[in-house]
C-alpha cells in the first residue's frame, strides 16, 4: 500500500473540496449529511472568500499544495474530469496529504465490496458483493455496479448507469447515464461509451462508442478530456504536478 495512502470515508479532519461545480457541490452535500466538517472548496473559477451553497471557496488549487492545509485537512478532487481527478488526486498523495470519501448515506454498498481512496459515491447507487471500485473513481446515483466488477482507478459511471455483474471499467473509462455495461463486457482505459449505450462485447482502449448495440464512432486522443461532453467547472490546468 502506497505509505502516503489513506482511504478516509469519515476522516477526523475538515475535508476540502477539490472543485466547486456541480460534482463539488453534490460532494459538499454528501459530507455535510454525513456530519463531516467541509472546510471549504478549492477552484481556480471562483474568488477568495466567496460562497458556494453556504461553503467558503478557500483559493485555486494551488493551494492543494500548502503545507498547512495538507497537514490539518483531508481532500477530495470532486471534478467530473476523469484524467484531471485522478492527476490532482496523485499529486495531494505524493505531497502526503489525506485523501477522503464521500459515500453518500442513501448508498448501499456490500460489505464485501473493496472501495478504494478518494472516491464519490452518489445517492441510491448500489455496489454489489465483492464489486471492487478503484481510487478516485465517481460513481453517480441510481446506478447499478454489479458483483465481482472491477472499476479501474478515475473511472466515471454516469446517473442510472447498470454495469452488470463481472464486467470490468478501465482507468478513467467513461460510462454515460442509463448506459448497460453486460458483463463480462471490459471497457478499455479511457474509453467513453455514451448515454444509454448498451455494451455487450469489449470495447478497446480510448474510443467513443454510442448506441445500442454500441458502435465505436472514432478513437479518442489521449488529449481528449472524457468529459468533453459536459460543462466544465475549471480549465485544463494541473497545477500541482
Ligand atoms: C457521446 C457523447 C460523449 C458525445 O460525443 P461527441 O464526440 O460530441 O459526439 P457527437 O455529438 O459528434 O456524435 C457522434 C455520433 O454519435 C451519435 N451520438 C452521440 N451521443 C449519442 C448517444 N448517447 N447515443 C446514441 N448516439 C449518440 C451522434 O448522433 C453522432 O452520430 P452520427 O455520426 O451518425 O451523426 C455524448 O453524446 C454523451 O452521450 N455523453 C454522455 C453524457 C452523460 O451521460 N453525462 C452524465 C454526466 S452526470
Amino acid at each position: 500500500m502506497d505509505p502516503h495512502r489513506s482511504a478516509c470515508p469519515t476522516p477526523d479532519r475538515p475535508v476540502v473540496i477539490v472543485g466547486a461545480g456541480h460534482q463539488g457541490r453534490n460532494v459538499a452535500d454528501i459530507l455535510v449529511r454525513g456530519g463531516t466538517a467541509v472546510a471549504g472548496f478549492l477552484d481556480d473559477t471562483r474568488t477568495l472568500g466567496e460562497r458556494v451553497n453556504g461553503v467558503a471557496v478557500l483559493g485555486g488549487f494551488d493551494r492543494a499544495a500548502d503545507g498547512e492545509l495538507l497537514q490539518h485537512a483531508a481532500f477530495i478532487v470532486a471534478l467530473g474530469d476523469n484524467r484531471i481527478r485522478r492527476e490532482l488526486s496523485r499529486a495531494i498523495w505524493q505531497r502526503g496529504g489525506v485523501l477522503a470519501s464521500a459515500i453518500h448515506p442513501a448508498a448501499d454498498v456490500s460489505p464485501s465490496a473493496r472501495l478504494g481512496a478518494g472516491i464519490c459515491v452518489q445517492a441510491f447507487a448500489r455496489i454489489l458483493s465483492n464489486a471492487s471500485v478503484g481510487d478516485f473513481a465517481l460513481v453517480e446515483g441510481l446506478t447499478t455496479i454489479g458483483s465481482d466488477v472491477v472499476l479501474g482507478e478515475a473511472a466515471f459511471v454516469g446517473p442510472g448507469a447498470q454495469v452488470t455483474a463481472g464486467a470490468a471499467l478501465g482507468e478513467g473509462a467513461y460510462v454515460g447515464a442509463n448506459a448497460i455495461v453486460v458483463g463480462p463486457a471490459r471497457v478499455g482505459a479511457h474509453t467513453v461509451v455514451g448515454a444509454g449505450a448498451v455494451v455487450r462485447g469489449d470495447l478497446p482502449e480510448r474510443v467513443l462508442a454510442v448506441g445500442a448495440p454500441c458502435r465505436i464512432v472514432r478513437p479518442l486522443s489521449a488529449a481528449e478530456s472524457p468529459f468533453f461532453a459536459q460543462p466544465r467547472s475549471t480549465g485544463n490546468s494541473v497545477p500541482l504536478t
